[in-house]
């Protein structure tokens, strides 16, 4: 039930002064973050060029994960992705990419020069999950290619906006997304760091301790069913504040996506401002306006699901419990494809 909104002349006019607008208020340098084309609201695959920042990072060739363009030069992605034992020289970024299987004009492949990891990214589940990926050369942008703004180290993304994830990854565990491979989106609001702690720890398991850091934010439904698992690691959390997209969120790991209680949790990229403006000069967060005041979302955890709480006790044979269970082989696995 998609309503497809194509690039009508009024667009067109709302782009351009939007442009005039970055440009006036902050250089061209900055300019970042722009709404190209209306939403799709609940479709699953996004339009051409409607996320112009998202790019797919191939490892040997196959696609392993997601990551957000920045500027001319670089992207942003997940540390997981970038195991010490991979080579620089196998990973390539292809930038402005629809369908994956299908070859567009549009399209651009650059090489990577540079990986730089967060020196603090150890292991699944542990704080920097972040990674900066230098192009071996500039790109240009187009309708096509767009970089995505950065959040001030002080931005605050209200509880309960609606955030989107894109992604080519797995549309369920282990069910990857059908050729020719369109990039897939999906509206999520945000969920407070306190009442996403209190999810993770309904039917927790104490071997897999499931901790949500200081640099975590997490996005979702806590009925589960739509989840993250359609936006691969290393993928944008895109948020919009006036008029302009935010990285919000790096995608970073979840525990069996679309299960009940198990929200995506992404890398809180406001986090790293300082490393990441340290590292690229160039590179300048943005403050973004605080528009929302952030209301309380404890209600999500505490009654809200007691269904969802109680459910193991009611016997193990609903259909809706055996999709966790058959998903425990994938849980808290990073979600990149293989
Ligand atoms: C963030 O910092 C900028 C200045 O660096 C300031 O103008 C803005 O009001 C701050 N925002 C918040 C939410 O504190
Ligand atoms: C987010 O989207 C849902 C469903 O479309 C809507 O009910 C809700 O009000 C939205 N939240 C905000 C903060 O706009």
């Amino acid at each position: 039930m998609a309503q497809r909104a194509g690039l009508g002349p009024g667009q067109l006019e709302v782009w351009a002064i939007l442009l005039f607008l970055g440009l006036f208020q902050s250089g061209m340098a900055a300019r970042c973050g722009i709404i190209i084309q209306a939403r799709i609201t609940g479709g699953n695959s996004a339009n051409p060029s409607q996320w112009p920042w998202q790019v797919s990072i191939t490892y040997d060739g196959v696609h392993v994960c997601g990551g957000s363009l920045v500027s001319e030069q670089w992207v942003l992605s997940a540390a997981h992705c970038f195991p010490r034992e991979h080579y620089k020289e196998d990973y390539e970024v292809k930038l402005g990419a629809h369908q994956l299987d299908t070859f567009s004009s549009d399209t651009v492949v650059r090489t990577v020069a540079e990986v730089i990891s967060h020196p603090s990214y150890r292991q699944e589940g542990s704080q920097g999950d972040i990674a900066l990926l230098r192009l071996n050369s500039p790109i240009t942008f187009s309708r096509s290619i767009q970089p995505i703004c950065l959040p001030a180290a002080n931005a605050s993304f209200p509880n309960g906006l609606n955030c989107t994830v894109t992604g080519w990854g797995h549309v369920a565990p282990s069910v990857s997304l059908q050729s020719p491979r369109p990039l897939q989106q999906l509206e999520v609001p945000l969920i407070s760091r306190e009442t996403c702690s209190c999810l993770y720890n309904i039917n927790a398991k104490p071997a897999e301790p499931h901790t949500i850091q200081q640099d975590m934010l997490c996005a979702g439904y806590v009925k589960g069913g739509k989840d993250a698992c359609q936006g691969d690691s290393g993928g944008p959390l895109s948020c919009p504040v006036e008029g302009l997209w935010y990285l919000a969120g790096i995608v970073s790991w979840g525990d069996a996506c679309g299960a009940p209680n198990r929200p995506g949790v992404y890398t809180m990229t406001s986090s790293y401002a300082s490393w990441i403006h340290h590292h690229v000069a160039e590179l300048q967060p943005r403050v973004v306006p605080q528009t929302l005041e952030s209301q309380p979302d404890s209600h999500l955890c505490n009654k809200g699901n007691l269904a969802f709480n109680s459910a193991p006790a009611q016997g193990l044979l609903r259909p809706n419990l055996l999709l966790p269970l058959a998903l425990s082989l994938v849980l808290f696995c990073p979600w990149h494809e293989h």
